[in-house]
């Protein structure tokens, strides 16, 4: 039986800690609990936000429609020689599931450790880190389509990822639920230790030879040093993207800002690192009433306790006309609004 609760606070159910109520609610923890919802009329009319983690949102204000927060669970997985396929409930918790497969030495996945949220969020953004994208390990997933009330699998090509991007969240932006991701894990560990202070961290702790515990535990570090922790303070990690410029807009930026932090963009484009712009423009650490940026990571903007969707939002907004002005970059902000 659904359950659908009314004016249910949101504060626990956002990363960011925003106080914001739901009219209606429910926990969805099985497929055709979906199923049932959206044969009900009232239900499908009505708008709707899904939630996993929330741990990439921040809410403007109370949300008068329904509140769905997936809790689907389960892990399976399966070894065919080296390759390990590991399918798990969109409800499951990212980083138990990166637990789960390093525990169990299923490589893949330990660059994303420690990356807030939900496994059926992880598509829609293309989460990433320290130079993996959850594309690198994403084999299908199956989803439920609010219009037919069916579901269907997409696969790796269906899913269109780019960076932070995918067909979720932009052609098919509110048209499906995300219920289970199947992942492609190898038994055999291609690490990726680009990143520098990956390789600095393991250096510091005489690691030449480092298994996949080491890998993951020195991402994890890494996060606590540079991220604030959402369970002690409000945030939902980096609020903007790193801006991809033309070749010709990096030329006046680096005439001017020589010591620009940037990398390749793809089709001659150019990456900027927005934390770098942000701390550039005086921002980083700033508190401004019950916001500011984080001390350690300018990127990641925080609630210090009471903070409103709309302050968050009108600080963010300053962040924006303050880059413009300096270096003539627009920032894309990376969380999802819900006004
Ligand atoms: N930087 C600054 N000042 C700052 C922050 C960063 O100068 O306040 C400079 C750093 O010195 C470094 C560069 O900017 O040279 C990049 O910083 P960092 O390595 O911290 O990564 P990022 O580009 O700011 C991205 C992701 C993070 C991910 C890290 C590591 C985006 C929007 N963010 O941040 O993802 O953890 O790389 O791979 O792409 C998230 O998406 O929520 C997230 C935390």
């Amino acid at each position: 039986m659904l359950q659908i609760q009314e004016n249910v606070s949101l504060k626990n159910f956002n990363t960011f800690g925003v106080d914001a109520k739901a009219r209606y609610f429910v926990e969805i923890n099985r497929n055709d609990h979906l199923v049932e919802l959206f044969m009900d009329p009232q239900w499908k009319q009505m708008p709707h936000l899904v939630l996993g983690g929330g741990s990439n949102m921040l809410l403007l204000k109370d949300y008068e429609g329904l509140v769905i927060r997936i809790n689907i669970r389960g892990i399976e997985h399966r070894i065919s020689h080296n390759d390990v396929f590991v399918e798990a409930g969109g409800g499951e918790v990212w980083n138990d599931l990166v637990n789960f497969c390093v525990a169990r030495g299923y490589a893949g996945m330990e660059n994303l450790s420690l990356i807030p949220g939900s496994v059926g969020a992880s598509p829609i953004q293309n989460i990433g880190a320290y130079g993996v994208e959850l594309k690198d390990v994403f084999q299908s997933c199956n989803a439920f389509e609010l219009a037919t009330g069916t579901f269907k699998t997409f696969t790796k090509a269906d899913c269109k990822f780019g960076y932070r991007e995918s067909i979720f969240k932009s052609e098919l932006q509110g048209e499906y639920i995300i219920v289970s991701v199947k992942f492609h894990l190898s038994l055999v560990p291609n690490f990726n230790l680009k990143y520098g202070a990956i390789e600095q961290e393991l250096q510091n702790r005489g690691i030449t030879e480092p298994t996949l515990k080491d890998v993951s535990q020195v991402v994890s570090h890494i996060r606590v040093s540079k991220l604030p922790d959402p369970s002690t303070i409000g945030n939902a990690g980096s609020f903007f993207k790193n801006p991809i410029i033309s070749a010709e807009l990096f030329a006046q930026v680096h005439a001017k800002f020589p010591e620009v932090v940037n990398y390749p963009g793809g089709d001659g484009r150019v990456k900027l690192a927005a934390g770098w712009l942000i701390e550039q423009c005086g921002w980083k650490g700033k508190v401004v009433g019950h916001t500011g940026t984080w001390k350690n990571q300018a990127l990641v903007l925080v609630n210090h306790g009471g903070a409103t969707g709309e302050e968050v939002y009108s600080f963010s907004s300053q962040i924006i006309d303050s880059v413009y002005t300096k270096f003539g970059v627009l920032l894309q902000r990376e969380v999802n609004i819900i006004s």
